[in-house]
């Protein structure tokens, strides 16, 4: 047991009895911070013989952390004990880099030391070139950036050793530093451009905007109600405890696979439609329904159990309330749309008229399946300009930091174990093996 789990062992117990043998098990009762209290179920097996079941993890706490906190119920939404609001509002994305890896925020003299450090990490091995023309030019960017950062491991041997903390750490200000680079590169390979190299005289969000819509033929002015919004976005999906492909990013590291291996899984399993694809996912379904007096069909299309739609961008595992990056990204939304005079696009104007209507709809009333950051990071990024298509490289590119927290919190918790569930066997038993001739 860590430290920190000996401190949030209390005296108490749940009881189970097992009345196929009349026994009881006392399993030790532990709280964090806040939130819900956690049964320790470690001895469980050992004393009983028997595993728990939780496919999908909806009762399961994987791990000890302090980095983020969520109450679904009440839609609060914390890093490192800050809330979400009041990071978005009053710091920006390389500070909340900081806290989230360091834990507490810099002072003035470290957060320049900070920035500078992500800044002169921010190429790419120039032979990287030759790995982004391997790919066809209409393959996904998420296919690209899977593979890039994987083959990171390949680039930066002096980084790649997990048991030193100095390599740890360079590994994490290579990857934040790196992303921005990779996904806009990956960008421009699919539409046949030159590579755009970093800055190091532009924020971190407003390089990555060069990098993604400038070329080296003419000057380009980055605008600054998009580059703020830009940094908005990032600091929203920048972590959100152990969700899909953080639990993923854990669990390969927990094998002890280098860093970029274990982002490189992370960024797989974001890709899915019910996580990071659905950003991507919204504007496809807003396609697909085509115009607003669509909508209540639709509607009933997702509220139908025979109908495998569902509304794309509605609903979360842990939300039962507005997921409040979706509230601050609604208004961002609206300044953005204000801020380039597109209010008119039809595709933006049918997200806010099915936004109304399912608010109102006592199906998704009933089921509190309210809009998520999802929904309204697809309108956004479109009114930037970007592609349906980078959308999830967007989230991973912000996501990394946080992925990069929890993979260090996880390599430096001495209680980490390999990752390794058990399961229900329902297969055959000891078949008697036929030879293929007799079969
Ligand atoms: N449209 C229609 N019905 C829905 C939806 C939806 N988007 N989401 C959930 N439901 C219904 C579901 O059919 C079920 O109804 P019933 O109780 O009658 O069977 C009920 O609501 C509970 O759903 P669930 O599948 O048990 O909930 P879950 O916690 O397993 O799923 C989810 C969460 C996010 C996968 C799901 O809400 C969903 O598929 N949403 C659409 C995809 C999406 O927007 N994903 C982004 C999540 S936020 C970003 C991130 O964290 O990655």
């Amino acid at each position: 047991m860590s430290s920190d789990a000996k401190e949030a062992a209390t005296n108490e117990y749940v009881t189970m009895t097992d009345h196929s043998t009349g026994k009881s098990y006392d399993l030790p009762v532990m709280n964090g911070t806040v939130g819900p209290k956690v049964v320790d179920v470690r001895p469980f097996y050992r004393d009983t013989g028997m595993f728990t079941y939780d496919p999908g993890f909806t009762s399961t706490g994987s791990c000890e952390s302090s980095i983020t906190y969520i109450d679904g119920e009440a839609g609060i939404l914390m890093h490192r004990g800050y809330r979400i609001e009041d990071l978005c509002e009053h710091s920006d994305f390389m500070e909340v880099c900081y806290l989230l890896l360091n834990g507490e925020l810099p002072d003035a003299a470290t957060k320049k030391e900070f920035e500078t450090t992500i800044t002169y990490h921010s190429m790419l091995h120039e032979q990287l070139n030759n790995l982004y023309r391997g790919f066809r030019r209409d393959a996904h960017p998420m296919a690209i950036m899977v593979g890039v950062v994987g083959a990171l491991s390949a680039f930066y041997h002096d980084s790649t050793d997990i048991n030193d903390p100095e390599q740890r750490m360079i590994a994490s200000h290579r990857l934040v530093a790196k992303m921005p680079t990779i996904a806009a590169w990956a960008y421009k390979y699919s539409i046949g451009q030159p590579f755009m190299y970093p800055r190091n005289d532009m924020s971190y969000a407003e390089n990555f905007l060069q990098m993604m819509f400038s070329v080296p033929c003419e000057d380009y002015v980055v605008n600054s109600v998009l580059a703020a919004a830009m940094d908005k976005i990032f600091i929203l999906h920048a972590d959100h405890e152990q969700n899909a492909s953080t639990s993923t990013v854990r669990l390969a590291g927990s094998s002890g696979a280098n860093p970029f291996a274990c982002i490189a899984a992370g960024i797989s399993s974001l890709w899915g439609p019910s996580h990071g694809g659905a950003n991507e996912a919204v504007l496809n379904m807003l396609g697909e329904i085509g115009s607003a007096d669509k909508i209540p069909e639709y509607l009933e299309k997702a509220k139908d159990p025979q109908d495998n739609f569902r509304l794309m961008g509605f609903g979360h595992r842990v939300y039962k309330n507005y997921d409040p990056r979706a509230k601050v990204l609604q208004s961002h939304a609206h300044n953005v749309l204000d801020a380039l005079g597109i209010r008119d696009e039809p595709l933006l104007k049918m997200a806010m008229e099915l936004e109304k209507i399912a608010l109102e709809d006592d199906y998704f009333v009933q089921r509190k399946l309210f809009p998520n950051v999802d929904f309204y990071s697809g309108i956004i990024l479109r009114a930037m300009g970007f592609p349906v298509s980078m959308f999830t490289v967007l989230f991973a590119l912000a996501r990394t930091v946080g992925w990069i927290a929890q993979w260090k919190e996880m390599i430096e918790d001495p209680s980490q174990k390999i990752g390794r569930p058990r399961q229900l066997y329902t297969g055959e038993y000891d078949r008697e093996y036929v030879p293929l001739d007799k079969r």
